[in-house]
């Protein structure tokens, strides 16, 4: 049986005239199953081609050695054991195995029935850091937010991380809590990342897991809610926008399933002690929604606890139950108590947005 494995495969070399002046290593193997890990292959050396199950032999050039052995684990061994090796092809049908000391790319690899192209990892000193995973053509995947090409820092923000190639494949609507750090951060921040890398800073919907958005300055600034609901922190939003330039882009959804994304341009907090924002005005014709975000530009952040509101007579922030940049007071209130049915009580501590006779079902307010 073996031995007429060995004769096949001097056959086949002779009939497609690749002998050359290579003098070929028969070797009959007799690897016990036990020891015919897959493990072995799957970790040392990965198949050319991104069709896992790819056809196809290295261009036509002399090879370092053949052999004649059972399976490609065990061609793939032999490689592994040779430092020179850089790739091997099989022939899963003659046991022929070619030791190559060059590798390959998918570009590379001519389609040939019955071949396969297995090439070394190139694990030659990377060392993938916190949490990455090295691929099989020798480059980290990263993880939580880092990137870089060894996973050494995380991204500034979600956009970066999705640019980067590091980002979770998710779907269409989903969002994913990743670490960033923007520049003028010294710690890491937990961010909620959009599919299309928009960092998410506030986000309200009917949840049985409701966040109470009343709350004090404090709050506020620190940032607080839960996985479903809830607000970045103005001491974060601060580091995001003075780190590189953002618009505003909010996501208005309504109970009849009507959404609305406007973007304003300019999105930034221009210092650190009443949050004041500064906005541009709307990249998008407002004239079905209406523009109610323009009266919010220049103003100062306001909680019920901390009044800094454009008037001089009324606690906006407390009247309205939120914290907002409110003037005097808002045209609308992302923060205002959510409903289960959508109608409008015309309630002052509704969330609202002027012009629009429902109340949203979710809303999301990001940086893009
Ligand atoms: C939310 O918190 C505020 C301030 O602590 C409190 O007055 C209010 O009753 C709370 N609202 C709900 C619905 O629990
Ligand atoms: C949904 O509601 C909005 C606001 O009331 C309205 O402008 C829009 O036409 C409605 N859409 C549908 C499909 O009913
Ligand atoms: C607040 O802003 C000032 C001026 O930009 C800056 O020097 C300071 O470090 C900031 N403070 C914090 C806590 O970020
Ligand atoms: C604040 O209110 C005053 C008086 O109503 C007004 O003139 C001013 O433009 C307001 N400031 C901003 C930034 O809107």
């Amino acid at each position: 049986m073996t031995r007429q494995k060995t004769l096949a495969s001097l056959n086949f070399f002779s009939l497609v005239g690749l002998t050359h002046t290579l003098t070929y290593l028969l070797l009959v193997l007799n690897t016990p199953s036990t020891e015919a890990s897959a493990a072995l292959e799957s970790h040392l050396l990965t198949r050319v081609g991104a069709d896992p199950l790819r056809s196809c032999k290295p261009p036509d050039v002399t090879e370092r050695t053949g052999i004649s052995v059972k399976s490609v684990i065990a061609c793939s061994r032999q490689c592994v054991a040779d430092a020179g090796c850089q790739s091997v092809a099989f022939h899963d049908v003659d046991g022929v195995c070619l030791l190559y000391d060059q590798s390959w790319d998918e570009a590379q690899c001519v389609d040939t029935a019955g071949w396969q192209t297995w090439v070394k990892r190139r694990t030659d000193g990377v060392v993938c850091e916190n949490g990455g995973q090295l691929k099989p053509d020798g480059s980290c995947q990263c993880l939580s937010g880092y990137v870089g090409d060894t996973c050494q820092r995380l991204m500034e923000d979600c956009l970066e991380g999705k640019e980067s190639g590091h980002y979770p494949d998710m779907g269409r609507n989903d969002q994913i809590f990743l670490l960033s750090k923007p520049r003028l951060s010294s710690r890491a921040i937990t961010v909620g990342c959009s599919s299309d890398g928009e960092t998410i800073f506030q986000q309200r919907y009917q949840t049985s897991r409701v966040v109470n958005f009343t709350r004090g300055w404090q709050d506020y600034v620190d940032g607080f809610g839960n996985d479903k609901q809830y607000w970045m922190g103005l001491q974060n939003l601060w580091y995001f926008t003075n780190s590189k330039s953002y618009d505003l882009l909010l996501y208005i959804h309504l109970y009849n399933d009507t959404r609305y994304n406007p973007r304003y341009t300019g999105f930034r907090l221009t210092e650190n002690a009443t949050y004041t924002v500064s906005l541009g005005p709307p990249t998008d014709d407002m004239s079905a929604l209406g523009d109610h975000l323009k009266d919010m530009n220049g103003q100062r952040f306001s909680t019920y606890d901390n009044d800094n509101d454009n008037s001089t007579t009324r606690n906006c922030a407390m009247e309205y139950g939120a914290g907002w940049w409110f003037n005097a007071c808002a045209e609308a209130n992302f923060n205002g108590q959510m409903s289960d049915t959508g109608v409008r009580e015309n309630v002052l501590d509704e969330m609202f947005w002027e012009g629009l006779n429902t109340i949203p079902k979710a809303v999301r307010l990001k940086l893009i």
